[in-house]
């Protein structure tokens, strides 16, 4: 029945006008200017999935006791809209994103939104906000699905109620200043997720414990963190938001295993299909923190680059850590990454073919 849920529309009586949306989409950066409409939709144990509606975009009226601010039941998708080089619309792979998003519901013990509901949801709110994809190189229109527990009640237990809901950022590139690299900070004192944890889960609860981490990162004079494994403290896990690859020498591309420590990269597995198809040896498979700080001075190690939907794929150039800093390569792009980076983009653009069917028209 909740695959029929019907959506109530209402647009935005007073949306922003054109003129000022123009403004806005200049320079977007990442997660700061908003569109005019959200998708709300209502889950009660016994009524199901109801309520289904796009309507203004504007503030919540929460109870104090709502169940999300005391227990962080709480999970969240990225994802992005892109203006096809034909003038079309294309979401890419929306599919995995729906998917995933019930996977992390069932991790945090929340009512699963099935995916046909998801991906309406999402179709319905580009549609209606589909002028706020910035025309700019690199722009897109970032989905953020999210749902949180929203019954009023302070026991401890899985919650009776959920609100769904969808907003949707105009945005550019997620590091400010375009350097061609970043650096990472790699954190001695904090990890991010131990077996049997959250860790594969897209939860707020795990970027709201990197973010110490992370700040720690930045006072470093780095970019991001990265995080090694909780049991051994010697294998590199992933960023505080991006997962990670290694090029070698010898052709291999490397990044480390899923085992649920690390979150399932939409973008991390399409560069797994891509580096195949470009003739490059992959395997997922562990990396010591000791093995890349020696195949980076040896220059067995060519490359590192952070990927993710916010970061599209994104050069790691420099590592640092209590004992000291190396580089990668000559601490620029290098050729796998960028090529990487191109067969990605282009796919997500309608720029060039795509045999696996991973963009969504809308
Ligand atoms: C994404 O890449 O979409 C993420 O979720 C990472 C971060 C912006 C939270």
């Amino acid at each position: 029945i909740a695959d029929d849920l019907r959506f109530t529309t209402t647009a935005h009586p007073a949306p922003v006008d054109a003129d000022e949306r123009a403004a806005r989409l200049v320079d977007p950066g990442f997660g700061r200017v908003f569109t005019d409409h959200m998708v709300t939709i209502r889950y009660a144990e016994g009524k199901g999935w109801h309520d289904a509606v796009i309507g203004p975009r504007g503030p919540l009226t929460l109870d104090p006791a709502t169940a999300v601010f005391h227990y962080a039941q709480e999970i969240f998708e990225g994802m992005k809209a892109y203006r096809l080089d034909d003038g079309g619309i294309g979401l890419f792979r929306p599919e995995a994103n729906a998917r995933r998003f019930r996977q992390s519901a069932r991790r945090m013990a929340m009512a699963e939104l099935p995916e046909a509901l998801f991906l309406r949801s999402i179709e319905e709110l580009v549609r209606i906000d589909r002028d706020w994809i910035p025309a700019i190189d690199g722009g897109a229109l970032y989905l953020r699905p999210f749902m949180i527990a929203s019954e009023v009640f302070l026991g401890v237990k899985p919650a009776s109620e959920y609100l769904y809901m969808v907003i949707a950022s105009s945005v550019g590139g997620y590091f400010k200043g375009g350097a061609p690299s970043i650096t990472i900070w790699v954190s001695g004192d904090y990890t991010r997720a131990a077996p049997g944890g959250t860790g594969a889960a897209k939860c707020g609860g795990n970027y709201a414990s990197s973010l110490i981490a992370q700040a720690e990162a930045i006072a470093q004079g780095c970019d991001q963190v990265v995080f090694l494994d909780a049991v051994e403290r010697r294998y590199v896990e992933e960023l505080g938001g991006m997962n990670l690859f290694f090029v070698f020498d010898d052709g291999e591309i490397r990044t480390p295993p899923l085992g649920g420590t690390i979150l399932p990269g939409i973008t991390r597995e399409s560069i797994l299909t891509l580096a195949a198809e470009e003739g490059l040896r992959v395997s997922e498979a562990p990396y010591a923190l000791d093995d890349w700080r020696a195949d980076a001075a040896s220059g067995r190690l060519r490359e590192t680059f952070a990927c993710g939907t916010a970061a599209v794929v994104t050069p790691v150039g420099h590592v640092a850590s209590a004992e000291g800093r190396f580089s990668i390569g000559n601490g620029g792009p290098g050729a796998a990454t960028l090529r990487l980076r191109e067969r990605l983009v282009a796919i997500q653009r309608g720029a060039a073919p795509d045999p696996h069917g991973w963009v969504h028209r809308i």
